[in-house]
């Protein structure tokens, strides 16, 4: 039976990139599980990160899902491999799990030409070396700087990131970046959620540093696995259908859900106690 592709985030986030999906391949059905109850994930530990998605990954091998993207960098940074090496076997030996770090990876290096890039992202995300560790893989001259930035994601979840209060915590950490590495021409936003403070973050930079989002890198490398992988392709649904469930309440999801996927959202509740 055809089922739907599982897109998973700790909260809001990865409906910017199930935006990027949606808009490059629009045919097929996308199931999206938002762990709105338990986020934000970026200031937890490897380990809660790691339980939360688990159960979150199983829920959506649970609904049939043939393919599951982590579009949150947190849970790719910290969950993923575990799951990818030691539970998928078990529990689905042919389904498959991708995160968002190693194909972002793959083409960063592309977008600099000083190369040195700054990663902005959780502080889970920073701690967890996954970037510098990949990039180094792909790009071993680039000089990577990296930059927590913890009020980013609570000033968007609350909506004030559209206001003169975020500015203070936009211009601090570019700032930041800045200093630490003046020749950085590329500013990767490395949380799924920063997309949201882009026109802020670009008023910060000088006009020759690029900001880079995630959403059309994940929808190349999904088109492209898709391509390599007819065997997965050949179990996704192709109706168009969008499906969007939360561990939260339901009201308050689509409201916010909204600004983030840039279309109305009707979504249902998960209980995964
Ligand atoms: N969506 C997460 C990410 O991309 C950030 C939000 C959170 O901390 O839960 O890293």
């Amino acid at each position: 039976m055809p089922a739907p592709i599982g897109v998973f985030d700790s909260g809001y986030g990865g409906l910017t990139v199930l935006r990027s999906l949606v808009d490059r391949l629009p045919g097929y059905d996308y199931l999206y599980l938002g762990d709105n109850a338990r986020a934000p994930y970026g200031t937890r530990s490897f380990d809660t990160v790691y339980r939360y998605t688990l159960q979150c990954v199983k829920w959506l091998l649970a609904q049939g899902c043939p393919l599951i993207i982590l579009a949150c960098n947190t849970a790719s940074a910290k969950a993923l491999r575990t799951i990818q090496q030691n539970d998928l076997a078990a529990l689905s030996p042919t389904a498959r799990v991708l995160g968002v770090i190693r194909p972002t990876s793959e083409v960063i290096g592309t977008h600099s030409t000083s190369n040195s890039i700054a990663i902005l992202a959780t502080n889970g995300t920073v701690q967890s070396g996954s970037y510098v560790i990949e990039i180094e893989k792909f790009f071993p001259h680039l000089r990577v700087v990296q930059e927590a930035c913890p009020m980013w994601v609570p000033l968007i979840e609350n909506g004030e990131h559209q206001k003169e209060g975020a500015d203070f915590f936009v211009r601090q950490h570019v700032n930041n970046v800045l200093k630490a590495e003046p020749t950085v021409d590329t500013l990767l936003l490395a949380c799924t959620h920063y997309p949201l403070l882009r026109d802020k973050i670009e008023a910060c930079l000088p006009p020759h540093v690029k900001v880079i989002a995630q959403g059309d890198i994940v929808a190349d490398s999904l088109e492209d696995y898709l391509q390599r992988h007819p065997e997965i392709e050949a179990r996704i649904g192709r109706n168009g259908l969008r499906t969007f469930h939360t561990t939260d309440a339901p009201s308050d999801f689509d409201t916010k859900a909204t600004m983030f996927f840039g279309e109305a959202v009707s979504s249902k509740h998960v209980d995964l106690q």
